[in-house]
């Protein structure tokens, strides 16, 4: 079992136990990314964690496939979608580099607080981009360390030699804008609040 997928099972139960950080941006981020749902959406969602996300966007659209690297994040989410009775939303554990789906075979793809985990986010971009319908959007919301938490950029490697830090990758608001736009992607909603809060993006790909 590989270090992030430890790291993420041995954080999921605390995870799940969390309050959102700031409820007002997460239910503005919620009705955005909505206004690009219809009742046949599509959707994929991948480092879903345990699914608060998926079970609140499952009832506005047909299909919700929701991914995680870790088993144990999507046991929470399995269990949250069963209470919420949320039918349309299939889990499936996988790293994200390694999902299979058909290419163009999704209206939406959302990545939330995970753009900066992953080893390689230019080939995040390039897969989320690959399995969207022309015309769909790719949601993200993403850490940019470089930005307003450049106090971190010491610790990152020492916290995650003994284990208190994932993966983390330090790069700016504006790096990712233009990882977007190399992706062939067109920004349509560009959010952050303040200096240190996530980059939330929607990111549409040409019709
Ligand atoms: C910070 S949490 C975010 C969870 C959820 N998206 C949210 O916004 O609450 C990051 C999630 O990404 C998952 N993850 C990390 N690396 C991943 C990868 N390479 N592929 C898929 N999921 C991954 C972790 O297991 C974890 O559940």
């Amino acid at each position: 079992m590989n270090r992030e997928r430890r790291f993420w099972n041995r954080m999921a139960k605390r995870y799940f136990n969390s309050p959102i950080e700031d409820e007002a941006a997460y239910e503005h981020k919620l009705e955005k990314t909505r206004q690009y749902f219809t009742p046949d959406s599509e959707v994929l969602e991948f480092g879903c964690g345990t699914g608060g996300t998926a079970v609140r966007h499952a009832p506005h659209v047909k299909h919700y496939l929701a991914t995680d690297i870790s088993e144990e994040m999507l046991r929470f989410g399995e269990e949250r979608a069963r209470e919420a009775g949320a039918g349309n939303i299939t889990f499936k554990r996988t790293d994200f580099a390694d999902l299979e789906a058909d290419p163009e075979s999704f209206d939406a793809v959302l990545g939330l607080s995970i753009l900066h985990l992953l080893e390689d986010r230019d080939e995040g971009i390039a897969k989320a981009c690959s399995l969207l319908k022309p015309g769909g959007v790719f949601v993200s919301s993403t850490v940019c360390v470089a930005d307003g938490l450049w106090f971190l950029i010491p610790i990152i490697p020492i916290a995650r030699l003994v284990g208190l830090f994932p993966l983390l990758r330090v790069f700016s608001a504006n790096a990712l804008r233009k990882s977007m736009h190399e992706a062939g992607f067109e920004i349509v909603y560009d959010w952050k609040p303040s200096r240190r809060s996530a980059l939330f993006l929607i990111c549409r790909k040409p019709g």
